[in-house]
């Protein structure tokens, strides 16, 4: 029986790296499959979050995935923290996995940067929490982008040695979906570095609240080169700011990568930035607005949010007591 489970931070603004790289593809597995949908609260403040902020991001994250079509009568919407399942799980977690499986993380090492000493313990234990979040639910299927692809490693080896060390089939191994087009959408200032939440500049992403102007304005200042657009996809290799813009026309456009450049080949970057904002903002457009009605009064949000933790909670709460008992606590 397939189960797909996915979850997004609500640090920070959603932007396009989010959407294309995870949202979109939730809302088209949502027609097949049984689908639960997470705000990680609970991962965000591995991080210091201001709580006022905290607080209205996980219903704007929430509105955004409404807004970009995932539908709360289809799937099971909620965030994480009004799930008590999730901690739990994660406690027996961190007595499974091994402090050299998490030293190899990189996202850890990316976040915590220099000063390790200073991250907290939080963020060190984060991927443990993130196999709970799949592995109380059972899950089969993680659609994410390209860069949760070690964490799920994690989880997959983390599944795998509970099953071992209490000789037990029971957490299946779950799969990593990433969809191979803009799994990895860039910055739009630096071609090798992802577009991210984190990122100083403004200008290196679209956020999905961005009015048409903003994201007009944005794809036009988009970094590219002094050359025309490439003849061939082997053409984009060197030029990782090009490949990334291609890429996301492809993506936006739901078409294969090589019939965009195909269309554009060997034409002016004023032309094709000019039609690659055009597309965004009819895609983006209606989803910002849409974000923002729900946001004006959460009341719907709310309600999505609260009736989705009670449906993940009946889920997750028997696999957690299962789990105990498998351990030995006495209930
Ligand atoms: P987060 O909140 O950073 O990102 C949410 C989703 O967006 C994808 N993504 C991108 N895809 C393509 N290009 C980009 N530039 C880009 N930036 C972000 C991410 O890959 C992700 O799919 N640890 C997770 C959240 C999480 C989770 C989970 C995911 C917690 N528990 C359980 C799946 C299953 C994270 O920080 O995602």
């Amino acid at each position: 029986n397939n189960l797909i489970f996915s979850g997004i931070q609500p640090t920070g603004n959603l932007h396009l790296g989010n959407y294309l790289g995870a949202i979109r593809n939730w809302v088209k597995l949502q027609n097949d499959f049984e689908c639960i949908f997470c705000v990680v609260d609970m991962h965000a403040i591995t991080i210091p979050q201001d709580p006022a902020v905290l607080h209205a991001s996980i219903r704007e994250v929430a509105a955004g995935m409404i807004a970009s079509g995932v539908d709360p009568q289809k799937n099971i919407l909620f965030n994480q923290s009004r799930v008590p399942a999730h901690a739990e799980l994660a406690w027996v977690l961190n007595c499974i996995a091994r402090i050299g499986w998490l030293n190899r993380m990189t996202q850890f090492k990316d976040k915590a940067g220099k000063n390790r000493d200073n991250a907290t313990v939080g963020l060190y234990v984060y991927p443990n929490l993130m196999a709970a979040d799949i592995l109380t639910y059972k899950a089969t299927h993680v659609p994410v982008g390209d860069d949760q692809k070690q964490h799920l490693e994690l989880a997959r080896d983390i599944a795998q040695a509970f099953n071992s060390q209490f000789g037990v089939d029971f957490f299946p191994l779950p799969e990593p979906q990433i969809f191979a087009t803009a799994a990895r959408v860039m910055s739009l200032r630096d071609g090798t570095k992802k577009m991210s939440k984190s990122d100083a500049s403004d200008q290196s992403r679209i956020n999905l609240t961005d009015g048409p102007d903003e994201i007009a304005q944005k794809l036009k200042r988009a970094k590219t080169d002094p050359l025309p657009l490439p003849e061939s996809a082997e053409d984009m290799k060197e030029r990782p700011e090009v490949a990334n813009l291609i890429g996301i026309y492809a993506a936006l456009s739901d078409r294969e990568i090589g019939d965009v450049v195909t269309e554009f080949a060997g034409k002016g970057f004023a032309e094709f930035k000019g039609r690659l904002a055009d597309l965004a903002v009819s895609v983006l457009g209606p989803i910002g607005t849409e974000m923002q009605r729900l946001t004006k009064d959460p009341g719907y949000v709310d309600q999505v949010l609260r009736e989705g933790g009670e449906k993940a909670n009946a889920i997750a709460a028997p696999v957690v007591d299962q789990v105990h008992d498998i351990v030995g606590f006495l209930r």
